[in-house]
């Protein structure tokens, strides 16, 4: 089966063509090409998304990049057995373009559609790497809109054991890049100036590391980054490096150190982790090296999947059909929702 996917939840439009390995069981689906077309340049003059200008420029993607993607993967619109879309969370007007077009095709096609949480796709993405980790293991989902950390038993069987109350881990290094004059988005510009700063150079809070749950808070963070910078007044340009690394490092610690609670917990020894702020190196660095001394196996997506892409919305779509939880529908009566837990998705 040929999976089409289309991703247009936020700034990113990507598109994909997965294929499920009929027949032989246990087989992954497997990437055949994948296209993506990133807002950034577009929205960097305002600091931030611009929620109209990005479903606009989803319009105009949408269509060349599903081109682009099956020239590359040898296939015509026909060979498509399945068209899925992110269905939610999201930017509501930019999630409808999805949405919308792959309802459009489906219905040109007399093909069945299939929305899908974007959660799921970040989750399952690792499974599109060379080294796909197996079932159970915990999750933790670090996006620019969520923090959380869940059991995954299988696919579609996720239990969340924590999740931030407030700012996300994604926001807490956009919000701080962007005290510090570093532009959108700021997560890669703060890792960038903090591999020439010194980590130890502030002193900054480690929100709810002792609170003996599983839940995050990091909008405390970003308020005492602004005491910091406002206390460096015109010294900030000197000391930015230094803010931006101790920034970081407060982030990556607690991240670190609730996974491994998180592992202690559960009993499991598989970690995946999945978002954009997944593709920090820090992050990465100081999680394999704990997870090494204790015997835990780390999973992360494709550095270029980690941030959002057509891929994982493909892939999560087959490994839902595959598991036999997804309802491909033919109505093509779509909705979209900006808001929407996980764990309610899952079920559907
Ligand atoms: O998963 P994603 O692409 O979009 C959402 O679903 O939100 O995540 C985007 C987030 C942004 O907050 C961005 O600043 C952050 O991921 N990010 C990073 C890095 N690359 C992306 N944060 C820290 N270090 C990075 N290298
Ligand atoms: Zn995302």
């Amino acid at each position: 089966m040929r999976i089409l996917g289309i991703e247009t939840s936020c700034d990113e439009t990507g598109v994909a063509l997965v294929e499920t390995a009929d027949g032989s069981a246990g087989a992954l689906p497997v990437l055949r090409a994948h296209a993506l077309h990133s807002q950034i340049e577009m929205h960097q003059a305002y600091g931030g998304v611009v929620p109209e200008l990005a479903s606009r420029d989803h319009i105009r993607r949408v269509l060349p990049l599903a081109h682009t993607v099956l020239t590359e993967a040898g296939c015509a619109l026909q060979d498509v057995d399945l068209v899925a879309y992110t269905r939610g969370p999201g930017l509501a007007g930019a999630l409808l373009v999805g949405a919308g077009i792959a309802c459009a095709l489906g219905a040109a096609l007399d093909k069945p559609v299939l929305g899908v949480h974007h959660l799921e796709g970040h989750l399952l993405s690792p499974f599109l790497s060379a080294d796909p980790p197996q079932f159970p293991f915990v999750a933790l989902l670090v996006s620019g809109g969520h923090t959380q950390l869940m059991q995954v038993e299988e696919v579609g069987r996720y239990e969340l054991l924590g999740e931030t109350i407030d700012d996300a881990a994604g926001e807490a290094f956009d919000k701080s890049a962007k005290l510090m004059g570093l532009g959108y988005p700021g997560g890669p510009a703060l890792a960038g100036l903090a591999q020439h700063g010194n980590a130890h150079a502030f002193k900054l809070p480690r929100p709810l590391l002792h609170s003996g749950n599983l839940d995050f808070s990091f909008a405390g963070l970003k308020t005492a980054v602004l005491t910091q910078a406002t206390k460096l007044g015109p010294d900030l340009q000197d000391r930015k490096a230094d803010l931006a690394a101790s920034t970081q490092a407060a982030i990556v610690e607690v991240l670190v150190k609730k996974s491994l609670m998180a592992l202690q917990r559960t009993g499991l020894n598989r970690l995946v982790v999945a978002g954009g702020v997944g593709a920090n190196r820090q992050l990465r660095a100081q999680l394999d090296a704990a997870c090494a001394e204790r015997g835990v196996r780390v999973h992360y997506p494709e550095l270029h999947l980690c941030t959002d892409n057509g891929a994982m919305i493909a892939m999560a779509a087959a490994m839902r059909v595959d598991a036999g939880i997804a309802l491909p529908n033919r109505d093509y009566a779509f909705d979209v929702k900006p808001r929407w837990p996980l764990g309610a998705a899952a079920e559907a």
